[in-house]
């Protein structure tokens, strides 16, 4: 990817991502996580310090080695067994039905293959597993809408083609999710168009 990309990026998500106000939002998506958990997107390992007791241990698939690096000290902090496991959420190396649950934050709007990624994370979780996901993406309203599509070019380009403009429930129902857990809001304290957020959790049907 070059210097920006494996360098400086993950350490620009590392500070950007690391931000207090997002730390409730971190607290409510990983809590009611239990057993073996998959995370596509693991990042600098920003959810480890959320991950619940009943966790037994973690499979985190991330590309980026300076944020698994990044991530060592809050791993060093934790009881919760954390393996990198994996590079590309678009191609898990796992069996079928190997996982409890899935954990994915702000991580679909960077994925190439988003439905891609879908599929496989349904295919590793077992019948009736939960993914529990807080995405940031399409807005609800049109006026800030156009101003995705407007920004969304420049934002690509500046954090290793973070879209905009995916529409998060779409792409989980169409991947065969059933959501049963689901807030739409806009992150305080983040302008809208890159923090309209849906929280939430999604099985996979047996
Ligand atoms: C905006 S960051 C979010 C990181 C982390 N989930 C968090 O909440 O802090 C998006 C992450 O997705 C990772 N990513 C990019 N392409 C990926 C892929 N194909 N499979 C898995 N993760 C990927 C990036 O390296 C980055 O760590």
């Amino acid at each position: 990817m070059g210097v920006y990309g494996d360098h400086v990026l993950p350490r620009l998500i590392d500070v950007a991502c690391g931000l207090q106000a997002v730390e409730p939002l971190r607290r409510r998506v990983c809590d009611g996580l239990a057993g073996d958990v998959v995370e596509i997107g693991f990042g600098s390992g920003l959810n480890v310090p959320f991950y619940p007791a009943a966790v037994s241990r973690v499979a985190a698939v991330e590309p980026a080695d300076v944020g698994w690096k990044l991530a060592a000290k809050r791993l060093a902090a934790t009881s919760v067994p954390v393996e990198r496991s994996g590079l590309d959420g678009q191609s898990l190396p796992f069996a079928d039905g190997s996982f409890d649950a899935a954990l994915s934050t702000w991580t679909l709007c960077t994925i190439p293959d988003v439905a891609a990624a879908l599929r496989e994370v349904r295919r590793v979780l077992k019948p009736g597993g939960t993914l529990r996901f807080v995405e940031h993406g399409l807005a609800p309203d049109e006026g800030v809408r156009r101003w995705q599509h407007r920004l969304e070019p420049v934002q690509k380009k500046v954090f290793g083609g973070c879209h905009l403009t995916r529409p998060v429930v779409e792409l989980l129902t169409a991947a065969g999710f059933e959501i049963t857990e689901l807030d739409v809001f806009y992150e305080e304290g983040t302008p809208k168009f890159l923090g309209a957020d849906s929280l939430g959790a999604a099985v996979s049907p047996r």
